[in-house]
């Protein structure tokens, strides 16, 4: 398959570093040093599901193509207001389409997970054009009285359209799972037989854990998928990688061996928003003019799970 074009759509709102300080024991001099995030855009009047059609709308128009041209939908997404229907029927009623759509809940290497089923899609020639929107609402699961997890994540959507080609070069996806390092509990609806004990929990998570785990696994994961399709780390322009720290950015930086211009960022301003992070950052870059044709990009993304994954793209 081959990327045909990109779109995103972030909440106005903004959150400052000097913001959380207002509320709660932090600043600007613990967070900025610690993750490279300055601020964040929050859900405040929007849903979740207009920011997420009209992404779709932008990367259906980059595209070229007629909503009708679509034959499939994939949505990425970790917590929205409906748990039934998925958020993908939610969001093609709004598009007014009406190809299959499905929901993937694979946190923060949704994208590249959604990528790897389109390209099933692709390979088994059942479809021609496929449309990817992650959508993502973590400031809605973490408790704005922890200090340790609230400050780090931002909203929003990214959506990309695929079309029939030969420039996605390799993905790999990688699951080493462990419920404990980061999750949130949320209780489903009483009966008169639950006895069991249940309460929400919000976003738990061992930073340091996961830190590690992001690190490591994204210089492999990245490692062997370049290995496999016969690059060097030098034959890469761009690494599109989850912003989820800055930190970890510069660790996989450092871990490849290779120099800070072939990472574009944003986490400065948006945080992390979880699998919408890798296709807002590609929307970005594109509407900036970064790409030029042949560049070779490769996405890798790591969270709850655990799981990561990993993707080469000509562009
Ligand atoms: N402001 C001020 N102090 C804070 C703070 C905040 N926002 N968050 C945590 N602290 C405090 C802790 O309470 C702790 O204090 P104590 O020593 O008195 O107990 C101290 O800072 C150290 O906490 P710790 O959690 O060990 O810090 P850390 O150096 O591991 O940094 C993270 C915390 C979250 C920045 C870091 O672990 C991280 O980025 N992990 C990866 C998280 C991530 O990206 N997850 C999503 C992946 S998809």
């Amino acid at each position: 398959m081959k990327l045909l074009g990109t779109g995103s759509v972030i909440p106005s709102r903004v959150v400052t570093n000097d913001d959380f300080s207002r509320f709660l024991d932090t600043s600007d001099e613990w967070i900025y040093p610690r993750t490279g995030i300055k601020s964040r855009h929050v859900i405040s009047s929007e849903k979740l599901e207009d920011i997420a059609a009209q992404a779709a709308e932008r990367a259906i128009a980059d595209a070229g193509i007629a909503k009708e041209d679509l034959d499939f939908f994939i949505c990425s997404n970790v917590v929205n207001e409906y748990l039934t229907p998925g958020l993908s029927c939610i969001i093609a009623a709004k598009l007014g389409i009406s190809c299959p759509c499905i929901d993937i809940n694979c946190a923060c290497p949704g994208f590249i997970y959604a990528m790897d089923i389109a390209e099933t899609y692709f390979s088994a020639r059942k479809v021609r054009n496929v449309l990817i929107v992650c959508a993502e609402e973590p400031s809605r699961m973490t408790s704005w009285e922890d200090r340790s997890t609230c400050i780090l994540f931002g909203d929003g959507a990214g959506a990309a359209v695929f079309g029939e080609g030969d420039k996605v070069k390799g993905i790999k996806l990688n699951a080493e799972p462990s419920v404990d390092k980061l999750f949130q509990y949320r209780r489903l609806m009483p009966t008169p037989y639950i006895t069991k004990e249940e309460s929400d929990i919000p976003l738990q998570m061992n930073g340091r854990e996961v830190f590690k785990f992001a690190v490591t696994t994204s210089v492999r994961d990245i490692s062997a998928l370049l290995e496999k399709a016969g690059l060097r780390v030098e034959d890469v322009d761009y690494f599109m990688i989850h912003q989820a720290n800055m930190r970890i950015i510069e660790g996989i930086r450092k871990g490849l061996g290779a120099p800070e211009d072939k990472f574009p960022t944003n986490i400065r301003d948006h945080g992390n928003s979880s699998s919408a992070s890798c296709p807002i950052l590609l929307d970005e870059c594109h509407r900036k003019g970064l790409f030029k044709k042949g560049d070779i990009l490769v996405f890798s993304a790591f969270g709850a799970g655990l799981l990561s994954a990993a993707a080469i793209m000509e562009w």
